[in-house]
């Protein structure tokens, strides 16, 4: 059974592939910011459950937790994200720039500072691999403009976990970033199209079967192949 590990687990998609690996016998452990979070998920999401304390962007704190542990690892999941300014200050005329910039720090650049601090833990996997969840929303076939921050950080992740990939090859761990669709959750909102635990599902299937056969790649949480 894989040993997994998820950011941003306290609620959300996060939360939901947390209880889908932990109902698979998958072992699991979990980010969230607060001491007071960990001990609640410790004590929800019961036998299996390892909970994490980091914020994403804070690459110190997330070089120590790394260093704290020792098990072998066999999945990265970057799922801790951030939709981005309010939408009337995320347009192309209209940029909230530090916000901007700080979507940047949680969707583009966290997720690198975060593979590179638990990759000596993915190596000692016969079958080390990285899924980083991206966006529909990356898609450079898109023109719109709406949510430009948010749009702009995916697209990044994309290619930073494209060169992530190349720069893994000759190592056997495998890198992809998945489209959850439109999920249910703070973020997607109770209008969004589908059920965080059937995303959350498709999301570890795609990891399971994510091999060096596959690596590079951009996949839909069903798990066919999508274009970036
Ligand atoms: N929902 C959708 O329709 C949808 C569509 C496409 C892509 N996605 C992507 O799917 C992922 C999960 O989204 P979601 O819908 O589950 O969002 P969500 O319900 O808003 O949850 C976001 C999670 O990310 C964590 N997080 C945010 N900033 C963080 C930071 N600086 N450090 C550590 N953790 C941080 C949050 O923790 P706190 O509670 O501490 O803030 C929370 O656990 C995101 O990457 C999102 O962009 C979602």
């Amino acid at each position: 059974m894989p040993n997994l590990l998820i950011t941003g687990v306290n609620r959300g998609i996060g939360l939901a592939m947390a209880e889908a690996a932990l109902a698979r016998g998958w072992t699991v452990e979990g980010s969230c910011r607060t001491q007071e979070q960990a001990d609640h998920l410790a004590s929800t999401l019961g036998k299996g459950f390892t909970a994490l304390v980091f914020d994403v962007t804070d690459h110190g704190r997330v070089a120590e937790v790394a260093a704290s542990r020792s098990a072998p690892l066999d999945i990265l999941i970057n799922n801790a994200g951030v939709i981005g300014p309010e939408p009337d200050r995320q347009s192309a005329l209209a940029m909230d720039f530090a916000g901007f910039r700080e979507t940047l720090e949680i969707n583009t650049l966290a997720p690198l500072a975060v593979a590179q601090a638990f990759l000596p833990r993915l190596r000692q996997s016969p079958q080390g691999r990285i899924l980083t969840i991206s966006s529909q929303m990356s898609w450079m076939g898109y023109a719109k403009s709406d949510r430009l921050a948010y749009r702009a950080s995916k697209a990044a992740v994309n290619k930073v976990m494209q060169g992530l990939a190349t720069d893994l090859e000759p190592e056997g761990i495998a890198v992809a970033v998945i489209d959850p669709g439109w999920v249910r959750t703070d973020m997607g909102g109770a209008g969004a199209d589908l059920p965080a635990a059937d995303v959350a599902s498709g999301i570890l299937d795609v990891a399971d079967n994510l091999d060096m056969s596959r690596t590079g790649r951009f996949f839909r949480w069903t798990g066919e192949e999508r274009e970036f």
